[in-house]
């Protein structure tokens, strides 16, 4: 990277050390309402504290492991896809991550700077709950998509993606149930999960202009129809004459599983500003739904999803 060296923030070493603290895969800590991976506290204290957005920001939500990459990379097809020759275009030579920043990284990197030299539009991404964010990015009217999964399949998504993290660096992994166990709990990375759902679903129907909930499950079952949403949503719906020349196909074509973990770009590098450092290829795993039922017993299912659905009661949101 040609960009300077920056020293992670350090500015919130104090508070953070006094927050409660639980060992997962890796250290979580609470802050507010939700635990947090200890490494990105700091990124997301700056993000509270400094981030300026732009009225004209694109912000990609998610809990982990629920499509992230996906959905990073069909934004930024469906927004640039006027720019690019399909064949040529920027997504086979770059991971999604490196089209859309995750701040929770740069910021933690105290590499905020970073995200002042890109173009507006901006396409930033952050697994931060709503209600942390924080006042500028939800009263400055900026649009704000979110990915929720089923939790059992993100569970064991991020179980693979913590393996495999372990195994690069020569660590023990961790038991399945134990793991799940602590996503059940709500001591988890970005959790409560079903916390993290329900405040971007509660703000989705309090402002839809703005706020755009999506599934993954749906995404699969109904691409064209989720990406001509998407597209209406971020202003720029598809024409007849780009619906007859076939626009909505080559965006999912484009942005498959198949096809992006197919691609150079996704097969070598890593994510080198990240607090935690994984492959491109980790990113890329299996893709589809129901994974959870080869790792978890039918018991540990129905107990999730019974929490669950105590929690969502009321809400109209099925997860
Ligand atoms: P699995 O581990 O179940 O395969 P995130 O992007 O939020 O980190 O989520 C990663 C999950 O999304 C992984 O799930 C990964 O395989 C899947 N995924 C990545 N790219 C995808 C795509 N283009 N379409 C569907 N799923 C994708």
């Amino acid at each position: 990277s040609t960009a300077p060296a920056a020293a992670p923030v350090r500015d919130y070493d104090e508070l953070i050390s006094s927050l409660p603290v639980k060992q997962t895969f890796i250290p979580i800590r609470k802050y507010l309402e939700f635990w947090f991976p200890e490494g990105h506290l700091p990124g997301i204290m700056a993000i509270r504290q400094h981030f300026r957005p732009r009225p004209d920001d694109l912000f990609l939500m998610s809990f982990p492991k629920s499509g992230t990459t996906w959905l990073k990379a069909l934004a930024f097809a469906t927004m640039t896809r006027a720019h690019y020759p399909w064949d040529r275009h920027p997504l086979h030579s770059l991971n999604p991550h490196d089209v859309v920043p995750f701040m929770d990284d740069l910021f933690a990197a105290g590499q905020a700077s970073k995200l002042e030299a890109l173009p507006s539009p901006r396409v930033l991404a952050t697994h931060m709950p709503y209600s942390l964010l924080p006042d500028s990015i939800t009263s400055s009217g900026c649009r704000i998509i979110y990915i929720c999964r089923d939790p059992k399949d993100a569970i064991v998504s991020l179980w693979h993606f913590a393996e495999k993290a372990s195994a690069e660096k020569g660590r023990e992994g961790f038991p399945f149930d134990r793991f799940f166990e602590m996503a059940c709990e709500g001591k988890f990375p970005y959790s409560p999960i079903w916390d993290h759902s329900l405040e971007y679903w509660k703000e989705s129907l309090r402002r839809p202009e703005k706020v755009l909930f999506l599934k993954y499950e749906e995404m699969l079952e109904e691409p064209a129809a989720n990406v001509k949403r998407l597209a209406e949503f971020l202003g720029c719906p598809f024409s007849e004459d780009e619906e007859k020349g076939g626009v909505v196909e080559e965006i999912i074509t484009l942005c498959s599983f198949e096809k992006l973990k197919s691609m150079e770009a996704n097969k070598k590098g890593s994510q080198e500003a990240a607090v935690y450092k994984v492959s491109n290829a980790s990113f890329f795993r299996k893709g589809g739904t129901g994974d959870w039922r080869n790792y978890g017993s039918p018991e540990m299912a129905q107990k999730l999803d019974e929490i669950v659905l105590e929690k969502l009661e009321g809400s109209g949101l099925t997860i």
